[in-house]
């Protein structure tokens, strides 16, 4: 299969982009984190492929005090960029508000950045920044990818074009300062959407099963 980059623009609301008309009861939740539009854009294609297992899917932007519906939803995935060496404050807060609900359900952790473009840096153990924020939170997602970012040069400002055109020299990339290169694996963002949207199903049907389970346990009982 190619891997082909989807086609969205900055301006399209992946939230409202195949929205059904009447929601499915089964819905995952995605926040994403996004400068530049790009974990956005990945937020998009994952949601998509959720979509097309058979659950319904929200995405929002992560933003401070997002809250997390535990009645509504039977997963939740995060897709968020780093910059200059961090993820947004608000990835933690969201993190540490639902701790508990979080480590009882189906969970997705991506994270974008322009190391993950070297193929060594993929594996979380050895991503300083996942593997950071995992010890920091104490989190463990039922899925964790380390997705490469892109590198648009003319979306940048004066600063932040010298200051990644500095770590680009010094990390041995492009520091022409004004290409644009996309080195997300996008087949394998649409895979671990896939896989992950199979590991909520799972959950969901071994819940199924231990309702109908406890039901007849209930019958016997009461007979
Ligand atoms: C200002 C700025 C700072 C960045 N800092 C880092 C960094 O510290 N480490 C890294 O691996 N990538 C870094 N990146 C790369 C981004 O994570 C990457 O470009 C990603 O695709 C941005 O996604 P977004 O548009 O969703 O924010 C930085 C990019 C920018 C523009």
């Amino acid at each position: 299969m190619k891997n082909t980059t989807p086609e969205m623009t900055l301006d399209e609301n992946p939230s409202e982009k195949s929205m059904p008309e009447k929601k499915p009861s089964r819905r995952v939740l995605l926040f994403y984190s996004s400068r530049f539009g790009h974990s956005r854009k990945i937020a998009g294609v994952v949601a998509d492929e959720i979509r097309n297992s058979g659950l319904a899917v929200d995405v929002e932007e992560l933003r401070h005090g997002a809250t997390i519906d535990a009645q509504s939803y039977v997963g939740a995935g995060f897709i968020v960029s780093v910059r200059y060496g961090f993820f947004t404050s608000a990835l933690y807060e969201t993190i540490a508000a639902h701790k508990a609900w979080l480590d009882a359900t189906p969970t997705l952790l991506m994270t974008v950045s322009l190391t993950a473009r070297k193929p060594e840096k993929r594996d979380p153990a050895k991503h300083s920044y996942t593997r950071r924020l995992l010890k920091r939170t104490n989190w463990a997602p039922t899925r964790v990818d380390v997705v490469a970012g892109a590198l648009e040069y003319p979306r940048y400002g004066a600063f932040d074009r010298a200051c990644i055109r500095l770590i680009m020299l010094i990390t041995g990339g492009e520091a022409d300062g004004c290409s644009e290169i996309d080195y997300t694996d996008w087949d394998g963002v649409r895979d671990t959407a896939r896989s992950y949207a199979k590991e909520v199903r799972a959950a969901e049907d071994r819940t199924a099963s231990g309702l109908r389970n406890q039901e007849t346990e209930d019958r016997r009982q009461r007979s």
